[in-house]
């Protein structure tokens, strides 16, 4: 049994101009303590797709399909079977911590109240808990910092105790949406690298959500990469950076800053991504698409498996050969 099971998700929202289809036949699984990148320009379909998963859809959106848990149907769970699996087992950290926080109460206050509400502890115990949920998450002098403000802490350390919240129920899955665009160079590579611990000291299943290929590489086990609601490829992060085989995939890695090269010349993708209201019948990709060939205007082909390269999926009509 995997840990997550997506099988078809599909998500569209309802809009005076009509129905958006921001998430289409989406199906990926996840073992215990993987870790799962999805990649895509905004607007992609990245965030609706989870948010889905964990009933965070806005009121005029809704989901189809199957999301299993631990063996457990959870799309479109309601009410107290669904906060029982939202508080224990899945968390959730976005890209600005300050909506998370609560600026008016101190860190101490809110970290405690997750767990004498969802563990019955005593708060004295809650606060022992939290101090080394800190510590673990390299906040320095957390027992002393602990009764802070969130505005006291920096963008960074603020980003540290939104995950160090996150992990205080030990979540199997944390789903970290953007979790360092915020953020400078520096403290998104510390804030990658904790991620990376958390995975290796706890064990923790992590969907990492991002627009930059670069901060995945080396990072996750697993790599989907989305445009326009569909996932485009799917395959073990290596083996994506070593053979990447969609045109979109390829033109999202020569984008990528690269140290050994000359970065005057950095690429971007001509075009810009499909209006979701209106879209294109074929492959999404079509319109920016250097490859593209004349049947890619009526059909975009299932993610099918590319013979000789196990775990790596794409949904193109460009023969893999003929990508170079
Ligand atoms: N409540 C809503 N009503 C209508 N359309 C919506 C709603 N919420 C999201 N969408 C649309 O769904 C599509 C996918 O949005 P999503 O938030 O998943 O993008 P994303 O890949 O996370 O992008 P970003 O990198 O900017 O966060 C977008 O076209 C967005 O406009
Ligand atoms: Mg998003």
């Amino acid at each position: 049994m995997s840990l997550l099971e997506v099988r078809d998700l599909n998500v569209k929202f309802n809009t005076p101009d009509g129905e958006v289809h921001a998430v289409k036949n989406m199906n990926f699984s996840m073992e215990e303590g993987e870790t799962l990148a999805i990649v895509g320009e905004s607007g992609s379909g990245k965030s609706q797709a989870v948010f889905a998963m964990i009933g965070l859809l806005a009121r005029n959106g809704y989901a189809s399909g199957s999301v299993m848990f631990e063996g457990t149907e959870i799309l479109n769970l309601h009410g107290p079977a669904l906060n029982k699996i939202r508080a224990a087992k899945i968390s959730m950290i976005f890209q600005d911590p300050m909506t998370s926080l609560n600026p008016y109460m101190r860190v101490s206050d809110q970290m405690a109240e997750v767990l004498v509400h969802h563990k019955g502890m005593s708060k004295s115990a809650a606060i022992a808990e939290s101090v080394k949920m800190l510590d673990a998450v390299k906040i320095p002098e957390a027992k002393s910092r602990i009764t802070m403000y969130p505005h006291e802490f920096s963008g960074g350390m603020r980003q540290r105790v939104m995950i160090a919240m996150s992990l205080l129920c030990q979540p199997k899955l944390l789903i970290a949406d953007e979790p360092t665009t915020a953020l400078d160079v520096t403290v998104q590579a510390q804030i990658m690298q904790l991620l990376d611990d958390i995975q290796k000291d706890f064990g923790t299943a992590i969907i990492l959500i991002t627009h930059d290929l670069g901060v995945v590489a080396g990072s996750t086990h697993d790599t989907l990469v989305m445009y326009g609601g569909q996932v485009m490829e799917d395959a073990p992060t290596d083996e994506l950076f070593a053979h990447p085989t969609h045109p979109y995939t390829r033109g999202l890695l020569s984008a990528v800053p690269r140290l050994d090269q000359d970065n005057e010349t950095l690429n971007t993708i001509p075009g810009s991504p499909p209006n979701m209201m209106n879209m294109p019948k074929g492959c999404p990709f079509y319109g920016r698409c250097e490859y593209r060939l004349d049947v890619c205007v009526d059909t975009l082909p299932p993610l099918t498996e590319i013979p000789g390269h196990a775990g790596h999926f794409r949904a193109c009509n460009v023969p893999v050969e003929d990508i170079k």
